[in-house]
Order: structure tokens, then sequence, then C-alpha cells
């Protein structure tokens, strides 16, 4: 029988593979298993790019919420499938650019959540909810929400490497309309989203992986589809783009093909209150 590590929440079954700790592979955390790493290496097998990419995805993370904090005025941010803590995690990115940024952070998983609390243990200026993205209006009622965030006044909605795990049926342009409603105006929408564009075969073998062996649905969507997530939004320059050319920190950070990395990603912002 394999001996759980204390830090597993009771009734996970670490046999079977997990969205959250797959990724948390990727990035290179040690908080998984055997099975969410024979998953992630049969991804690899298919995608040898995979670890790459999801680093890239998280490094846009990164200077998305750096670029709010730092320059948009931005000290409030709505972190959905804000997934295991690992490096460079929100609430220290915007608190660096910004002292005092508020952070609610929410997930399914059992154990993200249990690392967000470990992490998060004593600040008062973040806090992590589990529930479920496909229930927006309970998000959006939580006390943890409503506590932490003031929603007079602008907000950043984070839904970064998520909505690719929503599958068609869930509705997610909808659920995304249902969180745009209740911020207040001058609020910013941040997605990345697996792209099937450049690899439809590819990335109908990645989703057959992640509902055999991740038991995940959703899928990658095109970037006509993508961009309809963003309705109602202005995006800022540089519009929606591969994850490494989102503001690079470096000219040089841009890869020659940076189709090759396959997250479609993007920052809009909703008209702002007018000043008169
Ligand atoms: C690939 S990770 C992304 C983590 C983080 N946003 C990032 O980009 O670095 C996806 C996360 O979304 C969570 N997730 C998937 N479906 C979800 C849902 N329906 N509701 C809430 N969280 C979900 C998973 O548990 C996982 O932690």
């Amino acid at each position: 029988m394999t001996m759980q590590p204390g830090w597993v929440p009771p009734g996970i079954d670490i046999g079977k593979a997990n969205v959250a700790r797959v990724y948390d592979w990727w990035l290179g955390g040690d908080h998984n298993f055997r099975a969410d790493q024979d998953a992630a290496r049969a991804m690899i097998a298919l995608e040898p790019n995979a670890r790459a990419i999801a680093r890239a995805n998280r490094a846009f993370l990164g200077r998305a919420v750096r670029f709010l904090a730092a320059e948009a005025g931005i000290r409030q941010f709505l972190d959905i499938g804000s997934g295991i803590p690992t490096q460079d995690n929100v609430h220290q990115v915007a608190q660096v650019a910004a002292p005092g940024s508020r952070v609610v952070y929410v997930d399914a998983d059992d154990v993200a959540v249990a690392h967000s609390k470990l992490i998060l243990d004593g600040s008062a200026a973040a806090a992590v909810i589990q529930a479920d993205l496909r229930d927006p209006a309970r998000i959006l009622a939580d006390p943890e929400t409503q506590l932490l965030l003031d929603f007079t006044e602008p907000i950043a909605l984070l839904l970064v490497a998520v909505l690719h795990f929503l599958a068609d049926a869930d509705q997610p342009e909808q659920i995304v309309a249902t969180l745009r409603d209740a911020l207040p105006a001058g609020s910013y929408l941040v997605v990345s989203h697996a792209c099937s564009d450049p690899r439809p075969d590819l990335l109908s073998a990645l989703e057959t992986v992640y509902k055999n062996k991740v038991s995940a649905r959703g899928r990658a969507r095109t970037s006509a589809e993508i961009t309809r997530f963003f309705d109602g939004f202005t995006l800022i320059d540089p519009g929606l783009v591969w994850a490494p050319q989102w503001r690079p920190g470096q000219p040089d950070d841009v890869p020659e093909h940076p189709e090759q990395y396959w997250f479609l990603v993007g920052v809009g912002q909703l008209p702002p209150r007018s000043q008169h």
C-alpha cells in the first residue's frame, strides 16, 4: 500500500491523476504522484514541448499580474482555477508591485485549496475558496469574495489555463459573461487558453489523454472561439497572442516560432467609468 504524505487532504485518491497535480509536475513542483506523472509523460510523448508551454503560461500570468498591479493601478484580483501554489503566486507578484493588493483564489481541487490555505495562513490580504468555475454565482456570493473584494473598484479576473477544462455543454461563454457582468467599470479579464489552430490533431490527441487518464473534459478552442470570451472587453496591446509574445521582458524571450507555444493569451478591459 502506498503511504499518503501528511499534506494530502483526507479522501484524496492519489492513484488517479488530476489536472492541478499534472500541471504542478510540469512546473517542477513536488505535489504530484505517480498517476499524475504518468499522465504528464503520456502528454509529453505527444508534445515534447509540454513542460515549456506550461512554464510559458505561468510566466505570462506573472507578467500580466505585474502589469496590472504596477501599471494599470489594479489592487484586487479574483483568480479562478488558481492551481497548486508554486513560486511567484499572484498575491506575491501583486504585493511586490503594489503592497496591499488583495487576492481571492478559487479552485475546485482539494489539494490546490489545501496548499493555498497553508501558504496564505495569516495573510489578511488573500484567501482561497473551494468552488467550481461552473457555478460563478456561488463564487461571487462567497463571504471571502465579498469581504476581500470591493465591487465598486476595478478588479482583475484571472481565468488562466482553466477555461479549456470546461466543455461546451458547460456554456463557458455564459459563465464568463456572468462574471463580467458582476465586475465594476474599468475591470480587467486575463485569459490563457489552449488553442487548436496551429495543430488540431495534436490538441485532439491531448484531449483524449486528459479524458482517459485525468478524467478531465473540456477542449482546446480556435482563436475565434477564444476571442469571444472577451465580449464586452477591449483587448489591450498586444491583443490575443501566443503566450511568449505578451509583453515579453526582453525581445529575445520570444522564440522564433511562438505558435509552438499554443496557448493564446490576452488581457482585456471593460470600459472605464466616465469621468464627468
Ligand atoms: C493548469 S492549472 C492552472 C493554474 C494557474 N491558473 C496557472 O495558470 O498557473 C488549472 C487549474 O484549474 C483548476 N480547475 C479546473 N477546472 C476547474 C473548475 N471547473 N473550477 C475551478 N477550478 C478548476 C484545476 O484544479 C487546476 O488547479
